[in-house]
């Protein structure tokens, strides 16, 4: 490495640049519990970024894709064991069952400390440990935290540069006595003396994503994938952030941030919770349609917002991450001109197929698939052959910097103001295209209550709805119960509480085709919320909360969308809402007690209104 230092192990070569003693410490505990080869302190520098890329080719993990058609990028294949989070897999070890709740995996502390021994012991052994100190937020942003991740993997290394501000910087920042958050790693798989490596290491036998919210501390062992690796992302800036905001009075949210402009140049910042696989980097991204001229949707992030107060009685969001980590398969000229722009160059791919000219190929970035692929596990691949070539939860990791709609306030250390907050999911029926709350309380609610439906991307099963309150149901660090209390809470906090709504894309007609055009035709919808927001657009009361008629939307370019359409898209039918309403009380039958009665108030006052 270039200033980042490595020894032989005896655990103390920590760079003149550190000069935190309890970190250092940390490392050595860390590093004699696991016995690496040798330890290395990660500078983020470039140089450092190539060397490990090159080394990462030469162990065969990195495949380097065709300079010409994709410079300076990679193509990582997977262990088939190792391709997605892993839900089951992961566990909030709060002091009490009660602090993680019945929506949470959940081992006592204790225990689980004594299994993290056996995993850790000697874990590490023929590995380079890498000490990876990130910010999660802009560095020096009072909105931004620290964590220092040590890893024994160098893909994850190079994916944490991307992902996160990474390095000597963020070292510095820390000081002397700063406090970071403790994340530590191990794909689980030591290597025995003169064996040899294989691609992807990983422990296919076990894996754990292990999350201690009282002490604030992440331990994650077997699994070399996604959030399951790269400790930033759900890990720290949601499962543990979520906990650190509701003690510290603020929002760690599995939401997008976007920027709407009009022509006059009015900007108005959004925020929206999707699950995983609704089109999020999509909507992030967008596009408006040509009628929409002198409209920019510009980007903040796509997919986790840390929100807080702000004096002027907003809330102020800003993106923790530096990157995107988001699903290629689907990702085309078509849905996404903004991600296929910012994946030309600088990218790893994990697990999508490779043409022969050595570039990347997924299911839908062109109409018709290449005649001959390598699939994602190395496999000839051909159109027909009923395997897809890219894997439904292949990804891309790429620098925020290189999106072409990237906004120019995304690295503002104090955020940007809210306007509105967005849920929405897959919903082939009874969600309507757009709702919008009658008030804070009733907003939560429908954040509270939002399901999507499956896909194969998450759970291999598809088109079953499952409650997915605030899209956070994978990602919040402690009862859900309390989180809603907290939602309910931190509205009254703010003067200028955001208005709430819920969308639905993904409606279908009876013969199965979805009814909503999509995709930059989201911007109707959108530019409705922020003239509500403005105060500008109608709106009409339902059972469900307010609603715009078909002429309260902009159809300009869309005239052959009719009324009867859109009818469709916004009816609200009875018996499709007793089966939905039923569903949210066993959702609040599930949280149980600490359910805010305000809530099953809000229920019971949907069921009678329907009911009339
Ligand atoms: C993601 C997810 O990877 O939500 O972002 O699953
Ligand atoms: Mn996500």
């Amino acid at each position: 490495m270039t200033s980042a230092s490595s020894a032989p192990c005896e655990f103390s070569n920590a760079p003149d640049w550190v000069r935190h003693a309890d970190l250092r410490q940390w490392v050595a505990s860390v590093a004699r519990r696991t016995q690496p080869e040798r330890v290395v302190w990660c500078d983020g520098s470039q140089e450092e970024y190539d060397r490990l890329c090159n080394d990462l080719v030469d162990v065969g993990t990195f495949i380097r894709l065709n300079e010409r058609l994709r410079p300076s990028s990679f193509l990582a294949r997977s262990n088939p064991s190792d391709v997605a989070r892993m839900e089951d897999r992961t566990f909030i070890c709060s002091e009490r069952k009660e602090g993680a709740g019945p929506t949470n995996n959940w081992i006592e502390p204790q225990e689980m400390r004594a299994t993290l021994e056996r995993l850790f012991e000697g874990c590490m052994r023929g590995r380079t440990l890498y000490v990876v100190p990130f910010s999660m937020g802009p560095i020096g942003s009072h909105i931004a935290q620290i964590g220092i991740e040590i890893t024994d993997s160098a893909y994850v290394v190079v994916n944490m540069r991307i992902m996160t501000r990474m390095g000597r910087a963020v070292a510095e920042w820390l000081g002397d006595d700063g406090d970071f958050i403790p994340c530590v790693h191990s794909v689980g798989a030591p290597l025995p003396p003169g064996a040899k490596d294989v691609a992807w290491p990983c422990n296919e036998r076990e894996k754990w994503i292990v999350h201690f919210p009282e002490t604030r501390e992440i331990w994650s062992f077997g699994s070399g994938y996604g959030g399951n690796a790269l400790l930033g992302k759900k890990c720290l800036a949601l499962r543990i952030a979520s906990v650190m905001a509701r003690d510290q009075g603020w929002l760690a949210e599995h939401m997008l941030v976007l920027g709407v402009e009009s022509p006059q140049g009015e900007k108005t910042y959004v925020t929206a919770a999707f699950p995983s696989a609704c089109g999020k980097t999509n909507f992030a991204m967008l596009i408006p349609p040509s009628s929409f001229k002198g409209w920019k949707v510009t980007t903040i992030g796509e997919d986790i917002a840390w929100i807080k107060p702000g004096q002027d009685g907003r809330f102020y969001a800003i993106n923790p991450e530096a990157g995107f980590f988001g699903v290629a398969p689907g990702t085309s000229e078509a849905t996404n001109p903004n991600a296929m722009k910012s994946l030309a160059a600088n990218v790893i791919f994990t697990n999508v197929a490779m043409t022969p000219e050595g570039d990347v190929w997924w299911e839908e970035m062109t109409r018709e698939a290449p005649a001959k692929l390598i699939d994602w596990q190395g496999r000839e691949w051909a159109p027909g052959c009923g395997r897809p070539a890219a894997h439904p939860n292949a990804r891309f990791t790429v620098a925020a910097a290189q999106c072409p709609s990237i906004d120019p306030k995304w690295e503002d250390p104090g955020g940007v103001p809210i306007s509105a907050f967005i849920f929405g999911g897959r919903r082939s029926s009874t969600i309507p295209l757009v709702v919008e709350s009658a008030g804070w309380e009733d907003g939560v609610y429908l954040g509270a209550t939002l399901g999507s439906e499956t896909t194969a991307a998450i759970t291999g099963k598809v088109g079953v709805v499952r409650s997915d309150p605030m899209a956070m149901l994978a990602f919040c660090g402690y009862h859900m119960g309390d989180y809603f209390a907290h939602w309910l809470r931190i509205g009254k906090t703010v003067k200028h509480a955001p208005r709430i709504f819920r969308v639905n894309w993904f409606r279908k007609d009876a013969n199965g085709k979805f009814l909503w055009p999509g995709f930059s035709e989201n911007m109707r919808v959108l530019s409705w919320i922020v003239e509500r927001c403005h105060g500008r657009a109608q709106a009409h009361s339902s059972p469900l909360g307010l609603m715009p008629r078909f002429e309260d939307l902009t159809w300009t370019g869309l005239e052959n969308f009719g009324s009867q359409k859109y009818a469709e898209l916004s009816c609200v039918d009875a018996s499709g809402w007793t089966e939905e309403l039923s569903s949210h009380e066993t959702l609040f039958r599930r949280i149980g007690p600490q359910l805010p009665g305000e809530l099953e108030r809000l229920r019971a006052r949907m069921v009678s209104s329907l009911t009339a």
